[in-house]
């Protein structure tokens, strides 16, 4: 029984602090009121290899990782791994700058810089916290933040925890963007912050265009990389390599929760006073540093990336070949062409899209469902994300569970 004791009888009425969240219980109560299953609980309860998992005791095809490059199951990866935890601990209990920092950060750091060619990189314990910490530090009072209006959340909470003016422009638009800069006082400090990939709809910037306006306005550029490293560019580097403007880009950030298959994110500059970040940045201090077993896999995977040339062919080709083949079947995607590794799926609403979502993961398949505030236009959308261990067959069997699906529902 609780001991707490009561409020005086004259203490004024407490507000709920969570009556704010009221809406979305209401149509989260609704959404499972037609009998559908939460499709934001999912349990893995066996992972069997990048593209395998057992789910509600059903081996199920996964396309909704964004283990691209398949990393999470390499040998040498899982080996790298198990050395560091035998040879280093499982954790660091620090921030890098105080007893955080192993000979394994500084070799994943070294790694990062060879995998980009650049002078230097910083690792920090995510990708959030990566945006977060570049963004809120390099832009300060005074300074301008434009930023495409799509832009992933790290990227807005960077923004809010700093003291920039933000300019948001509209979604991939190089004159809007333009404009935007025009407007900036004269003399003031711009950053521009540009993503290779969006992830929702799967969609490339137009980086190269996009810079070269951004340049011209005397910006600084920074581009999250996050979802095209390790695929896109003919090393891997991203869609500012496959433009041929990676060195216009003054900061990268990324993540090695995507194609590297850890955890953990990143900055990397040619800037010449980028080091003092490592004393300024409150998101790279204030925490503890990754494991040592992580970093060791990071280090690991990053460098078998940069050889990984059999891998992006594949799947560039298990890109083609599902957005050909849901097309036909009649869906509508999120991009005319296949751009990237994402395929979006448009689902014409939530309780249609919540049930195409649950008859998928019956027919043995797990995509993932996104709903607003995250996806643009309020769209409810089917993401799908491939891995270049999806063999052919298994894209053939994903194109059979989507016409199943899509037929049982009614969206096709
Ligand atoms: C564009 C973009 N940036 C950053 C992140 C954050 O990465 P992490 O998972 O490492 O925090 C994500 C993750 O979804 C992302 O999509």
């Amino acid at each position: 029984m609780s001991t707490r004791p009561l409020p005086p009888a004259d203490a004024p009425a407490a507000v709920d602090l969570f009556s704010k969240f009221d809406p979305l219980i209401a149509t989260r109560e609704s959404l499972l009121a037609t009998g559908v299953k939460d499709p934001f609980g999912l349990v893995m309860e066996k992972v069997l290899s990048p593209t395998r998992a057992v789910c509600n005791g059903r081996e199920t095809i996964l396309l909704g990782t964004y283990n691209y490059m398949g990393m999470t199951f390499d040998d040498d990866v899982i080996a790298a791994g198990k050395q560091a935890l035998d040879e280093f601990g499982s954790g660091t209990t620090g921030s890098r700058v105080l007893n955080g920092t192993y000979v394994g950060h500084k070799a994943v750091e070294e790694a990062l810089k060879e995998f980009y060619a650049m002078d230097h990189a910083m690792v920090f314990s995510t990708g959030y916290q990566a945006n977060l910490g570049i963004i809120s530090t390099i832009a300060g009072k005074g300074d301008y933040i434009v930023l495409d209006i799509d832009s992933h959340a790290s990227i807005y909470d960077g923004c809010k925890m700093g003291d920039a003016e933000i300019v948001p422009f509209r979604h991939n638009d190089v004159t809007a963007l333009e404009k935007r800069l025009a407007r900036i006082p004269e003399g003031a400090g711009k950053l521009v912050v540009l993503e290779g990939v969006y992830s929702m709809l799967g969609d490339v910037a137009p980086l190269k265009e996009m810079i070269r306006v951004s340049k011209a306005a005397g910006a600084m550029v920074l581009v999250d990389e996050a979802h095209s490293m390790g695929f896109i560019g003919a090393n891997g580097r991203g869609v500012a390599e496959d433009q041929g403007v990676i060195d216009e880009v003054d900061f990268i950030i990324g993540t090695f929760s995507k194609s590297v298959g850890t955890v953990g994110g990143f900055c990397v500059s040619n800037h010449p006073k980028f080091e003092i970040l490592r004393l300024v940045c409150r998101p790279y201090v204030f925490t503890a540093s990754l494991p040592p077993s992580v970093v060791a896999t990071a280090a690991t995977s990053i460098r078998k990336l940069r050889h990984g040339h059999n891998k992006r062919a594949h799947l560039w080709e298990n890109s083609k070949r599902l957005h050909a083949g849901l097309k036909a079947l009649g869906f509508t995607l999120g991009t005319e062409e296949p751009q990237s590794a994402i395929i979006a799926v448009i689902m014409p609403d939530l309780e249609k899209g919540a049930a195409m979502w649950e008859a998928l993961l019956a027919e043995g398949l797990y995509v993932n469902l996104a709903r607003p505030p995250a996806t643009p236009a309020g769209m409810t959308l089917l993401r799908c994300s491939l891995c270049a261990e999806h063999s052919d067959a298994e894209v053939g069997e994903i194109l059979q569970m989507f016409e199943n699906a899509g037929k049982a529902v009614g969206v096709i």
